[in-house]
């Protein structure tokens, strides 16, 4: 099962995900968390200290000749799983961790490094992975062409007007892609027009305490109903998964 998170800065993304990504663990799942967000966030939500690990070129080779997408394979002699083992950091409740670097980090979103995540990202799924994907708006309009690392793409809004302009533009610009709407920090207010979420993820004071002190979410308060929330949508997709 392949999800990514996706929508405007600031409307919960990064929550859900890192969330979602230690209940399927929780629940027995191999699950890799791929940070494909250029800032800080996803290691922060499951639980980790900030590393400054990227994926260095080399990884994905490229053949001269050849269609793009063609084009970049693993090189010669390694594979994903190899690869993930050298790359990917542990997390909390067994989830592993990716990131192909961030913002300060050479490689980030640079060719080599998202083809080398594509090719990780079809070895895992093929060895029964799941995979949460945290995404901001930009990174996954800019490598839209790479989005085989996510079946499901959650676009998440907010009551904020500004949420629902940036989910339009997603729907325009990813159209190739099912996009399901997760509405996040709802508070009871009507939905933006055309819009309507699948699932909705309340607004709750005690994830910004949890931000504040530093502690994931699903430890600080295991009970609020936004893990409740998440712990619902991964229901959802473990029985849409195994419906196939
Ligand atoms: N359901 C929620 N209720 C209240 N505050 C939330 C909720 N989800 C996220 N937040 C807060 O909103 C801010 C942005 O959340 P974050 O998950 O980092 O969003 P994104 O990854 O989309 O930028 C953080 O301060 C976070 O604590
Ligand atoms: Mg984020």
């Amino acid at each position: 099962m392949r999800v990514a998170i996706v929508g405007k800065g600031g409307v919960g993304k990064t929550t859900i995900a890192g969330t979602l990504a230690r209940i399927l663990a929780r629940r027995g799942r191999k699950v890799l968390a791929l940070d494909l967000d250029p800032n800080p966030g996803l290691g922060w939500s499951l639980g980790m200290e900030p590393s400054e690990i990227a994926l260095p070129a080399g990884i994905a080779v490229h053949t001269e000749g050849l269609p793009r997408p063609l084009a970049w394979k693993l090189a010669e002699g390694t594979t994903a799983a190899a690869e993930l083992e050298r790359y990917a950091e542990p997390a909390p409740d067994g989830v592993t961790y990716l990131c192909p670097g961030k913002i300060w980090g050479a490689s980030f979103l640079e060719e080599h490094s998202l083809f080398a995540v594509r090719e990780i990202v079809r070895g895992t799924t093929e060895a029964g992975w799941d995979i949460v994907t945290d995404i901001d708006a930009a990174t996954a309009v800019s490598c839209g062409r790479f989005l085989e690392f996510a079946e499901q793409l959650y676009v998440v809004t907010t009551p904020q007007r500004a949420s629902a302009i940036t989910a339009r533009r997603l729907q325009d610009l990813l159209i190739a892609w099912p996009l399901t709407m997760l509405a996040s920090m709802s508070q009871g207010e009507a939905d933006h027009d055309c819009l309507a979420p699948k699932a909705r993820i309340p607004f709750d004071e005690t994830v910004k305490d949890a931000d504040r002190r530093g502690v994931p979410l699903i430890e600080a308060f295991p009970d609020s109903p936004v893990v409740a929330a998440v712990d619902e949508l991964a229901t959802q997709l473990l029985e849409a998964d195994a419906a196939g």
